[in-house]
């Protein structure tokens, strides 16, 4: 392909030979031609190599040009460009990659959060990768993990690899990171990770939901599948028919553990660059999804999910014992979870 092109440019020689010329002047003619042509062929050749050398430099040049941005970290602390071990960027090396990492408590609609997120062509949210034990054993096996993930060599059906501009994953609070918060706040500081705070204002709304998913774990309503998300109406339904019962004698200090546990979180991480979301925003006002996209430097783009939502409707349709939790609640500080209705 090179070499034709290369003799395309450089025009056809046409060597004519005398029709009545003896045969041996015939053939020296050929002969020339032969040699002629190898010659062109090997001067060509040549030039190609020095081609696709000299290109290959320029686009070295280029990746070092771009990835040196890292060096001046006060300028640019949050755009990363990470050189993965187990894949080239490509075309995207020159892509800055913002690294994330969403803090939030089981059933505060994270994972829907999450299926929005992953909608985004460049965002690779990982999931909940310390629900995996051994990864968060230890300081050493997190930051560990934590330096595969921001390489962009860790692998999940949401990795987008060499064209993620935001790359993450979920982080619960009761999987290693309250314990060690001190190292985790000095590495996310040193390497430039966003914090994405997602809660749930209506604690007891979140109650009902972690009761309802751990029945589930062993009665498994959805034809013996036990389901923590659904994507479908006639799903949300099934699971919502279960009202849990709530134990009154620890509802106040589970509350109040609740809350105390996200102040800290705030309070423990508040000197990372973070952003405070709550879920009952995002259901109400999709905007905050903008906010979402802007904190994280992203192109702005429409995000979707097939997750439907559980429980929906009032509260007191989701309780069995709602009259008692209406009065155990009554004048404390959690009795304004009674009044949100609509989510
Ligand atoms: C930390 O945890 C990892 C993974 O469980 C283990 O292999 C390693 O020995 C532990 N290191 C220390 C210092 O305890
Ligand atoms: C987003 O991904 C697309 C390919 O899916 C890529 O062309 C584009 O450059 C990426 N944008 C950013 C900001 O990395
Ligand atoms: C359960 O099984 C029935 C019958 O096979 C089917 O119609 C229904 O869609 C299934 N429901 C779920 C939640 O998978
Ligand atoms: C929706 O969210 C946006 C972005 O945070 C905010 O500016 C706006 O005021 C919100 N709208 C309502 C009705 O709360």
């Amino acid at each position: 392909m090179a070499e034709a092109i290369c003799l395309f440019t450089k025009g056809t020689i046409i060597i004519k030979s005398p029709k009545k010329s003896p045969i041996f002047l015939r053939m020296i003619v050929l002969v020339f031609a032969m040699v002629c042509g190898v010659y062109i062929c090997s001067v060509c050749l040549n030039q190609t190599n020095f081609g696709t050398t000299s290109k290959l430099l320029n686009v070295e040049i280029n990746k070092r040009h771009c990835c040196d941005y890292e060096v001046d970290r006060s300028q640019t602390p949050y755009a990363h460009y990470p050189k993965p071990e187990t894949f080239s960027r490509a075309e995207c090396a020159c892509n800055p990659v913002r690294y994330f990492a969403i803090f939030s408590m089981q059933r505060s609609g994270s994972g829907w959060f999450e299926t929005l997120l992953n909608s985004h062509t460049n965002v690779s949210s990982n999931g909940e990768i310390f629900s995996v034990k051994e990864r968060r054993n230890n300081v050493t096996s997190i930051l560990t993990t934590l330096d595969r993930v921001y390489n962009l060599d860790w692998f999940t059906s949401a990795s987008k690899n060499q064209c993620s501009a935001a790359v993450g994953f979920k982080w619960m609070l009761n999987q290693g990171l309250m314990e060690n918060h001190k190292e985790i706040v000095e590495y996310f500081n040193n390497r430039g990770v966003s914090v994405i705070f997602l809660f749930r204002r209506n604690l007891l709304r979140r109650m009902v939901s972690v009761l309802a998913n751990s029945f589930d774990r062993y009665a498994k309503l959805l034809n013996g599948t036990h389901k923590s998300h659904v994507h479908s109406l006639e799903e949300a339904d099934t699971l919502s028919r279960y009202k849990p019962v709530i134990d009154l004698s620890s509802l106040v200090t589970d509350l109040k553990q609740m809350d105390q546990r996200v102040s800290e979180a705030l309070e423990y991480f508040s000197s990372t660059r973070h952003i405070r979301l709550y879920y009952e925003d995002l259901v109400k006002n999709r905007t905050k999804l903008v906010d979402v996209q802007d904190f994280l430097r992203l192109p702005q783009m429409e995000l979707t999910s097939r997750q439907v939502k559980i429980h929906k409707g009032p509260l007191l349709e989701h309780i069995k014992n709602w009259d008692d939790v209406n009065k155990a609640l009554k004048g404390t500080m959690y009795e304004k979870f009674l009044h949100y209705n609509d989510y």
